[in-house]
């Protein structure tokens, strides 16, 4: 079994192409010849782990360096970003340039097998710059100009900042496209934020004129003959700000836009001279999900579209800082929130991704930053491998000694020792990685998506009415999400743009903004045999934010075979219900959308108040497919129940609640990721003898039991 699964893998490594978007031959001038050095062949199939190294912090200490070398290989470390915040240390002064210690770090790291995933230090200028041109630093939405400080503090516009950026990045290209350590660009960190300055503004207006063309149009799109908001030409708009415009919500919807297609604009300025020089090494950029406080719902970073970002990238990556062992919830919630994530990032591109930082111990900017306990290490890493990672990264190697991130956790903590609790817990994962390494670039078959929408979370941020501060999109989306994760039935969180046509279930919940491209994509996926589920407050307002006539989208009346007649807002406390034919009862809360069923099958009625007997939940055979209709909010019972009856798990596993099984396949092999998120045993049957691949024990069929925080990946032929 095992002989031939290598040799599977030995034809996978031949094909370089294959291989673009994760790990670069070392030899490339080979490429395309299958001459690949056996190193190389090794270091392909490797799950990424290192993370965000950052030796210029340490150049007068070349002990500490050399330290790291050791560490490094200690752990089994293989991978690290390398540079992100280093532009003082590479350009000290304005066209100095010093790589001399890069090359170094570079060589060493090189030396044991490491790979640098090479960072642009973008995100953070030199003081130098910022003095002699100001432009570079942002100026904030009430038109103050921000001082030197921080990071993530530049203008995306600024000509002086592109040109620096791209220079440098030419530079970093140049001397290291054929060094052997490099791996990966990481370009920037964590992209975020918005300019004001006169040149984004105007850059703001130059898209809205080539995106409306004419005032009138843009005047038509916006309602600004509400409260005499109308422009007489473009030079009029200005960006929403606190001190300026902010309630005509087709603007800020636009401005947002306009951040994200600059941010990315700027990106693509940052990657022009590295796609010249070095083409075969692939790209990423660290994305954020929000998982912590006060976050209490996971979404995506919603200042940026990662839906449009993730075209631009090779390999998709983010930052994962799951609170654990808090005080509000669950372990098992918080892993299905962090799955949640997991899940959209993997989605972006139907590819696995990396976690391009996580930490080791504790983080420093929680409310309260609490040391993992023994075992979540191991869990919270295999939690997102499970899920479609092929790397686990931290921040950071080692914790510096001042500034604001010297208790952030590390690797290495201020002993520089090998022989403390959190570097031992690392070295057992870079030990168990190596081991379960064949789990790399498996593919999670997820048959059922469910939709995130980042421009439907910005425009319910806005929307005054509903409940007007708590519209709960993301808690709704979990509520949903949760049924799936916890039966073990894989999911695809997906973005409106994904071809949906590969999916056996489409669930867009509080679809509350509609575009044309998307109703035709819900429109065409249901006609061809789809199951569409919907729910209360969808549909209600187009792309500019301008409401439907009708305040119902003609699409979705078509695809359901309803018409939403009103919406009932209730008071957190008030309860109605729904009634379904087997006199099945459950509660409706929140929001109750007063339908005509017109076309549709009702399935449940409304039991009280002024629209009792009503339709609450309603089926509708569109094309070859059905469309369900959720009228109301219920709890989970509800769409566990419903849920049921459209979706089996037929996975050879069964586990106790808590207890999360999650499938990543290949052609060869299926992988059973079995993780326990309790703090009790539990127990798993397992229908058929399994290999556990990180103990490298037959696990045989029948009842076993998994320790809190244990973990089993279990293989069997696909
Ligand atoms: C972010 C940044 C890092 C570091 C960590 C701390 O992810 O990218 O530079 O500040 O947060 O958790
Ligand atoms: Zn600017």
């Amino acid at each position: 079994m095992y002989r031939i699964y290598s040799a599977h893998r030995a034809l996978r490594r031949m094909d370089a192409a294959e291989w673009k978007g994760a790990l670069p031959p070392l030899t490339r001038e080979f490429e395309g010849e299958a001459l690949i050095e056996t190193e190389e062949l090794h270091m392909q199939n490797r799950l990424l782990h290192g993370g965000d190294y950052n030796p210029d912090q340490w150049l007068n200490n070349p002990k500490i360096l050399a330290d790291d070398i050791q560490l490094m290989q200690k752990v089994k470390a293989n991978a690290f970003s390398v540079g992100i915040f280093a532009w003082s240390a590479l350009e000290p002064e304005e066209g100095v340039f010093e790589f001399g210690w890069l090359d170094k770090i570079m060589d060493d790291i090189a030396s044991f097998g490491g790979k640098v995933i090479l960072a642009t230090p973008s995100a953070a200028r030199p003081n130098w710059m910022a003095q002699k041109y100001p432009e570079v630093l942002r100026v904030n939405a009430r038109r103050e100009k921000m001082l030197f400080g921080g990071r993530h503090n530049h203008c995306f516009s600024s000509p002086i900042y592109r040109e620096k950026t791209a220079l440098i990045n030419r530079k970093l290209a140049e001397r290291y496209k054929n060094h052997n350590a490099l791996l990966m660009w990481h370009i920037s960190n964590e992209f975020g934020g918005e300019c004001h300055c006169a040149l984004c503004r105007e850059n703001f207006r130059q898209w809205l004129e080539i995106k409306y063309k004419h005032i009138s149009t843009l005047n038509d799109a916006y309602w600004t003959a509400f409260w005499s908001h109308k422009y007489n030409d473009f030079s009029q708009v200005e960006p929403p700000s606190p001190i300026g415009e902010d309630g005509v919500h087709g603007l800020t919807l636009d401005w947002r836009r306009f951040v994200s297609d600059q941010t990315i604009d700027f990106y693509r300025s940052e990657i022009a001279p590295i796609k010249e020089i070095t083409p075969d090494i692939p790209i990423t950029t660290n994305f954020m999900g929000e998982i912590a406080p006060p976050h209490i719902y996971p979404h995506p970073f919603a200042g940026l579209d990662y839906a449009k970002f993730a075209k631009e990238v090779d390999v998709i990556s983010w930052d994962a800082y799951p609170p654990w062992h808090n005080d509000f919830e669950t372990t098992e919630f918080l892993a299905s929130k962090l799955a949640f994530l997991n899940d959209y990032f993997r989605a972006l591109k139907g590819k696995p991704f990396l976690i391009l930082e996580s930490t080791p111990s504790a983080v420093n900017w929680h409310p309260i930053n609490k040391a993992k306990r023994p075992g979540m290490h191991l869990l919270s890493a295999i939690a997102c491998l499970a899920h479609g990672a092929d790397a686990i990264m931290y921040f950071q190697w080692r914790k510096s000694r001042g500034s604001s991130e010297k208790f952030h956790g590390a690797v290495v903590d201020h002993d520089n020792s090998p022989n403390n609790r959190v570097f031992k817990d690392v070295q057992q994962l870079g030990e168990i990685l190596e081991k379960i390494s064949e789990i790399k670039d498996s593919k999670t078959p997820a048959k059922i998506a469910l939709l995130y929408d980042v421009e439907i979370f910005w425009v319910l941020d806005d929307v005054q009415g509903f409940n007007r501060n708590d519209k709960k999109y993301t808690e709704t989306l979990l509520k949903h999400y949760r049924v799936f994760w916890g039966r073990n039935i894989p999911i695809d969180v997906v973005t409106k743009d994904k071809d949906l046509s590969s999916y056996d279930l489409v669930i867009a919940p509080m679809v509350y903004m509609l575009d044309e491209a998307f109703s035709l994509s819900l429109r065409s996926y249901v006609e061809g045999g789809g199951t569409l589920v919907s729910t209360y407050v969808s549909g209600i307002v187009n792309e500019t934010d301008l409401v439907y006539p009708g305040a119902f989208s003609p699409t979705l009346r078509e695809i359901f075979g309803i018409n939403v007649l009103e919406t009932d807002t209730l008071y957190p406390t008030d309860r109605n219900g729904i009634i379904l034919e087997s006199g099945k009862e459950y509660a409706a809360f929140d929001y109750c959308a007063v339908i005509e069923a017109e076309k549709s099958e009702v399935l449940g009625t409304y039991k009280d108040d002024f629209y009792k007997g009503s339709p609450a939940f309603t089926c509708n055979h569109f094309g070859n497919g059905r469309a369900y209709f959720i009228a109301a909010r219920t709890d989970s019972d509800f769409l566990e129940d419903f849920y049921a009856t459209l979706v089996q798990n037929e996975i050879p596993i069964t586990a106790s609640r808590g207890v999360s099984v999650q499938i990543r396949q290949n052609d060869m092999f299926k992988y059973y990721f079995v993780m326990n998120f309790t703090e009790e045993e539990k127990e798993v049957t397992i229908q058929q003898d399994m290999e556990d691949i990180i103990t490298q024990q037959t696990i045989a069929a029948g009842k076993h039991s998994v320790k809190p925080y244990g973990v089993f990946i279990l293989k069997t032929r696909s």
